[in-house]
């Protein structure tokens, strides 16, 4: 079984995907983390993300390894870059401002859309990302796309910021937002888009219990039958 979702930042993917990957028993896997170790790899460098060319053969060279969370510091698994652990360095604002410009390059999707299909391949998976549902897994017979305005998903990660003692100014977060957003929504190559046959929830006015149990909802009766 394998079970695409998909949608913009902040809509509740990642929180509510991989509660209900536990529920069910499944893997959960969020393909924004190799875009993310990328993106910290040419920054760390010192490539100019300009450089389709430098980015592309930095991404053939670097391995990025994603493996249960081996702290208890409130990470869903643990991201190694080449040894280092980079769990929450690719979680930066550096980061956050780069990776929609790494995730467009087609050479540097091809790389990672290879590895990501092979890991689907194992079953039993919820995969996240933005073309799960409509280029890495489009045979996958479920297919889920998570939205919700984008104040709604500023406020969330304004919210998480604050909650990690990270300064952060709400405005601020819903410019990158709304910056990234269009980025990954434009690009030539594999835009954000929900696929035909994907089923759509709206996260906007729920909390997250309720988007749990609406996602859970779905697979269950879907298994059911
Ligand atoms: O889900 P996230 O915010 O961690 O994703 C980081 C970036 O990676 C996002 O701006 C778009 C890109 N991405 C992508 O292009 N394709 C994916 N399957 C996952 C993420």
């Amino acid at each position: 079984m394998q079970i695409a979702v998909d949608g913009p930042a902040a809509s509740g993917k990642s929180s509510v995907a991989a509660e209900v990957a536990k529920k069910l028993g499944y893997l959960y896997f969020d393909t924004g983390i190799m875009y993310r170790a990328a993106t910290l790899a040419a920054i760390q460098s010192g490539i100019d993300l300009a450089d389709e060319a430098a980015c592309t053969q930095l991404a053939e060279k670097i391995n990025i390894e994603v493996g249960p969370a081996s702290i208890d510091d409130g990470r869903q698994a643990d991201v190694v870059l080449d040894g280092q652990d980079v769990t929450w360095q690719i979680r930066q604002a550096k980061v956050d401002a780069g990776v929609s410009q790494i995730s467009a390059y087609a050479k540097v999707r091809e790389l990672m859309v290879a590895q990501q299909r092979r890991i689907g391949e194992k079953g039993n998976i919820i995969m996240a990302g933005r073309d799960i549902g409509t280029v890495v897994l489009p045979n996958a017979p479920i297919k889920i796309y998570l939205t919700a305005s984008v104040e709604a998903r500023a406020q969330r990660r304004h919210y998480e910021a604050l909650k990690r003692g990270q300064n952060s100014h709400y405005e601020d977060v819903l410019a990158a937002m709304r910056q990234r957003d269009h980025t990954d929504s434009s690009r030539a190559t594999s835009p954000l888009r929900p696929a035909d046959d994907a089923i759509i929830i709206n996260t906007t006015h729920l909390q997250q219990p309720q988007a749990i149990a609406k996602m859970y909802g779905i697979i269950a009766s879907y298994i059911a039958e």
